[in-house]
Order: structure tokens, then sequence, then C-alpha cells
């Protein structure tokens, strides 16, 4: 478990290493980029625990630089993104121009990220399914769910799928 202070903390160190990798690699003009890590705000319900450990999961990845606000009316702001009914869980994160919605994996933020599909708003985990990052069981059981990508248009389409396991 992590505190907001220590959120903030871990977010600037995370920036300060950046610069220095990034330093490193301007001087020795290499020809590797580093990799680009965005910035995400994520809001979440107050007092829900299940959100410190998707977000403590997404700062491991080194691609994100989080910060976590408690949302006083969570589904005034899920409704204000576009996040469609049905498609909500407990805590919404915005990347860049995009919504994440509950507890998606960090590869398929990376993926939209990278490939920007046209039309897209955001992407979501419906719910809470067992097993998905921040949802990890003590018996490892896994339940088969899909990432739900959702356009301004309110058209959805299945952004990925992941297997489950028992
Ligand atoms: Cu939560
Ligand atoms: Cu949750």
């Amino acid at each position: 478990m992590i505190d907001r202070a220590g959120l903030r903390r871990r977010t600037v160190l995370g920036w300060l290493s950046a610069s220095t990798s990034f330093g490193a690699f301007a001087g020795a003009a290499a020809c590797q980029q580093a990799p680009r890590i965005y910035d995400m705000q994520v809001s979440r319900d107050v007092g829900c625990p299940c959100c410190h450990v998707w977000t403590e999961l997404m700062e491991t990845t080194g691609r994100f630089r989080v910060t976590m606000v408690d949302a006083p009316d969570l589904p005034a702001f899920k409704r204000r993104l576009g996040v469609p009914p049905g498609l909500g869980s407990c805590h919404t994160a915005v990347v860049e121009t995009y919504v994440v919605e509950g507890h998606v994996p960090a590869e398929d933020i990376l993926r939209l990220l990278e490939q920007r599909p046209t039309g897209v708003r955001g992407i979501a985990v419906p719910g809470m399914p067992r097993g998905s990052p921040g949802m990890e069981q003590p018996n490892g059981a896994v339940d088969p769910y899909e990432v739900i990508a959702f356009g301004a248009d309110g058209i959805q389409s299945v952004f990925s799928r992941h297997a489950g396991r028992s």
C-alpha cells in the first residue's frame, strides 16, 4: 500500500531518473530512443484499496508518471469523460487524451498510445475481473476478460482478450 505522498515522491524520483538517463543518452548520441514516459492521472473511489494496487503496477512498468486523486463524485466524472454506462469500474485514469477505465493491463494502454486508433476515446475493463491487474487472487484464479475500446460516438469494440485460468 502506498499513500498519496509516497506516490508523489516516487513520481519525482521517476522523473529524476528519467531525465538522468535522457541526459546520458543525449551525451552519448545513442541511436536508440529512450522509451517515452506518459503522465497518468488516476481518479478513484474514496477508500477503494484495489486502485492502489493497479496504480502501483502501472508505475512499476516505468512507462507512466502517476498521480492519484480521490474523486468526490466518480460516476459524474466518468460521465463527463464519456465512459459508457456499463463499462465502469472503480477507478478512471486519464493518459494524454485517452480515458482508461478500470483494471486495464499496461500493455493495452501502451498499445493504445502507440497505435492511436481512429475514433477511440478510451479503453475499459468493466467491473473488476478476478486476476486482472490489481485484482490478483491468492489462489491465482483469473477470469477471462476483454478490454473494450469506446469512441465518442458510442461505438464499442473489443481491443484485446485476456485468457482465464482456474
Ligand atoms: Cu479500486
Ligand atoms: Cu478495482
